[in-house]
Formats: C-alpha cells, sequence, structure tokens
C-alpha cells in the first residue's frame, strides 16, 4: 500500500510518498518562515494563501521524486486537524480534489497523531505500549499510548504549550520568529544557573504543566538592567533550562506511574539538543529507552502524515466526498486502529465542514 500525504496546518506546506513495504519514498516541504518573520508570528490568512501557492507544486515533485503516478497510491490523506482552519482548508480541498480525479479514497489525519507516530519511520521504530512527551508549539501533553489510536492523556498544560513559552520569552529578548531554536542557539552561550526561573508544578504531584509565569519571570530578570548579549544568552539559557527540567522530571514520573519502559519524544520542542540529552539521562535513570523522530521530522512535515494516514486506510478507514477540516480536536476520540469500531466521527465532527457529506462509492 502506498499513500501521499499533505500537510497545511500551520506554517510549513508539505507533501509525501510512503509506501508500506518500501518506507519513505519521498517528502518535499516548504517553510513560510521568512513570510511570517515580519509580523513576530504566524498571519493565518497569509499562510492560507502561501498554501495555496506552495501545495500543488510540492504534490508534484514529491510525486516525481518517488516515480509514482495516481494508479500506485492506495488513497491521498491529509492532516485534518487541529490547526489553523483556513490553512487545513487548503491542504484538505487538494487532497480531497486529488483523491476524486484519481478514484481513490481521501483520509482527514489528526496532526498530533501524526507527531506520535513519526518515530515509526525510522529503522528502529519505539514498540507499544509507550508514554509520549509531546511538546509543539501548540501542545504539551503527556500520553499513554498503548497502540495506534489508543491514547491516554496523562498531563497536558494549564496554559502556554513548551514550544509557545520558547517562543514568546525569545520574543522578548528580541529574537526572530520562530524563537525555540532562536533561543536554544542563544542558550548555548549563556552561563548556567546565572538566573533561576520558577519551575510551576513541580512541586506538586500529576503530570500538569504550566508555563506561562516564564514569561513574568524573563520580564522581571530584564527589568531595570542593561540588555547587553550577555544578559540576554544568561536569560535564554534559564528558560531553557526551567523548561528542559520541568518536561524531564514530569516525563520520568509519567514513566513511574505507568510502570513503562519505553518513552517516545516527538513535536518541534523535540528537537531541542539539551531536552533530548536530559531526557535520555532521565530515562537511564528509569531503566526506560528513549525513542526520538530524526530531527527534520520533528517539527512539521508530510511524512508523519503518511504514517497515521497509511495505518488508518490500511485498517479500512474511509470517509465520504466531505472536505474535513477541524481546528480543534482531542486526540482522545481517535478510534483505535486495528478494531471492528470505525472512526468516532460522532462526538469529535464538532467544527467540521462538510461541503458535501455523501458517501462515496
Ligand atoms: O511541531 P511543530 O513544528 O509545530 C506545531 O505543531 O506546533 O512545533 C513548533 C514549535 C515552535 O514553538 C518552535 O519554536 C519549537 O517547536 N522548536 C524548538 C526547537 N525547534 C522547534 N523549541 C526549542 N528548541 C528547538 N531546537
Ligand atoms: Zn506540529
Amino acid at each position: 500500500m502506498r499513500v501521499l500525504a499533505i500537510e497545511s496546518s500551520c506554517d510549513e506546506s508539505a507533501a509525501a510518498v510512503l509506501d508500506e513495504a518500501g518506507g519513505l519514498l519521498a517528502h518535499e516541504l516548504y517553510s513560510q518562515v521568512a513570510l511570517h518573520r515580519a509580523y513576530g508570528g504566524v498571519v493565518p490568512e497569509l499562510a492560507s494563501r502561501d498554501h495555496v501557492r506552495k501545495l500543488l507544486p510540492l504534490v508534484r515533485r514529491a510525486l516525481a521524486a518517488a516515480g509514482t503516478g495516481p494508479r500506485d497510491l492506495a488513497g491521498v490523506v491529509y492532516t485534518a486537524g487541529p490547526g489553523l482552519i483556513g490553512a487545513l482548508l487548503t491542504g484538505a480541498a487538494l487532497a480531497r480534489s486529488l483523491a476524486y480525479a484519481w478514484g481513490l479514497p481521501a483520509l482527514g489525519v489528526h496532526h498530533l497523531e501524526g507527531h506520535l507516530l513519526a518515530p515509526l519511520l525510522e529503522p528502529d521504530p519505539p514498540p507499544f505500549p509507550h508514554v509520549a512527551l509531546l511538546v509543539s508549539g501548540g501542545h504539551t501533553q503527556l500520553i499513554e499510548v498503548r497502540g495506534i489510536g489508543r491514547y491516554r492523556i496523562l498531563g497536558d498544560t494549564r496554559d502556554d504549550a513548551a514550544g509557545e513559552a520558547f517562543d514568546k520569552t525569545a520574543k522578548l529578548l528580541g529574537l526572530p520568529y520562530p524563537g525555540g531554536p532562536e533561543l536554544s542557539r542563544l542558550a548555548a552561550a549563556g552561563t548556567a544557573g546565572a538566573f533561576h526561573f520558577p519551575r510551576p508544578m513541580l512541586d506538586r504531584p500529576g503530570l500538569e504543566f504550566s508555563f506561562s509565569g516564564l514569561k513574568t519571570a524573563v520580564l522581571h530578570a530584564l527589568r531595570g538592567r542593561e540588555i547587553d548579549a550577555r544578559l540576554k544568552a544568561d536569560v535564554a539559557r534559564a528558560v531553557e533550562e526551567a523548561i528542559v527540567e520541568t518536561l524531564t522530571v514530569k516525563a520520568g514520573r509519567a514513566l513511574q506511574e505507568t510502570g513503562l519502559a519505553t518513552l517516545v519524544v516527538s513535536g518541534g520542542v523535540s528537537a531541542n539538543l539539551p531536552l533530548r540529552a536530559a531526557l535520555s539521562g532521565a530515562a537511564a535513570r528509569h531503566g526506560a529507552r528513549v525513542y526520538y523522530p530524526r530531527i527534520e521530522f520533528c517539527t512539521d512535515n508530510a511524512a508523519m502524515i503518511a504514517m497515521a494516514g497509511l495505518h488508518r486506510l490500511r485498517a479500512g478507514e474511509r470517509q465520504g466526498l466531505g472536505i474535513e477540516a477541524r481546528a480543534q480536536w482531542p486526540i482522545e476520540t481517535l478510534a483505535p486502529v486495528g478494531d471492528e469500531q470505525r472512526r468516532a466521527d460522532g462526538p469529535a465532527r464538532g467544527g467540521v465542514i462538510e461541503l458535501d457529506g455523501t458517501e462515496q462509492a
């Protein structure tokens, strides 16, 4: 089975071709970072318009690189949510239209399930069950993953996501968007322990996170001081230390509480090298092993969407001719793969844009 996948949930346009036997045959990506940089963050309308320009050429390139034509495909899968609704709709409309024209099934994929399954693209994939630490720009969750579609949220953030905390504090330091990687680069030049920022919720039991206080801590650290390169690097270092320690302690706690010995880390923030080092150390102390996607598949890409879509198409999931896009879509509402029960369409469909609900023959 071979699928074409399209990702357009935020500010990366991407297409990929994944083959069940042959693995990842092609993946193409265009990042809109330069487009949004002038505004200090993603401008949704600009993102949608740029996806419209870039997606079809990316699809062409991916198919050519994979030596694949429509006849070789078993379906077209696309990110149906969560994400920016306009951006999602561009990919959904393109994927649905291509599938219709080629007489193939189309299937909307959950973006975070894509992140969770990204490590399955690696030669040594993680076993199930495992604990997943999903750390992206919009989400910070600890999830017990018992199989594909079998997700139990162990802990979530009460306010900002880890990536959001990186981005917002980076902005306070005058760093360009997206702040996470920039802040991390600056932090490497900072002095460890020069500042100590709070690690909220660490002193309490449980697996919840809260990162919004970091912005205030950074503002306090900068106030009344001459803001030079040294100060910025030291503050960046302290931000990174606070986020990394919080994530590491809670991930360790999740391993302990579940008794599981495998930790999967994914989402954009899993590209952070100090976080990887700290998590590897913590996992070793818990007698557990950590799995990550390769760096380029930590951030948004279509290869991970292809992986999630392939599993669901293979399990027989199909959708009608509607174009599915959901700005919000709780991951716990997904149907388990490999069960008799099919896609849990009922309660989760809030926000679905159905242009045509007719079932495909
Ligand atoms: O998964 P992703 O590409 O998009 C979402 O689904 O949100 O994650 C993007 C987030 C951004 O907040 C970005 O700053 C952060 O991941 N990020 C990093 C690093 N690389 C990306 N944060 C810290 N260190 C990094 N090296
Ligand atoms: Zn993402």
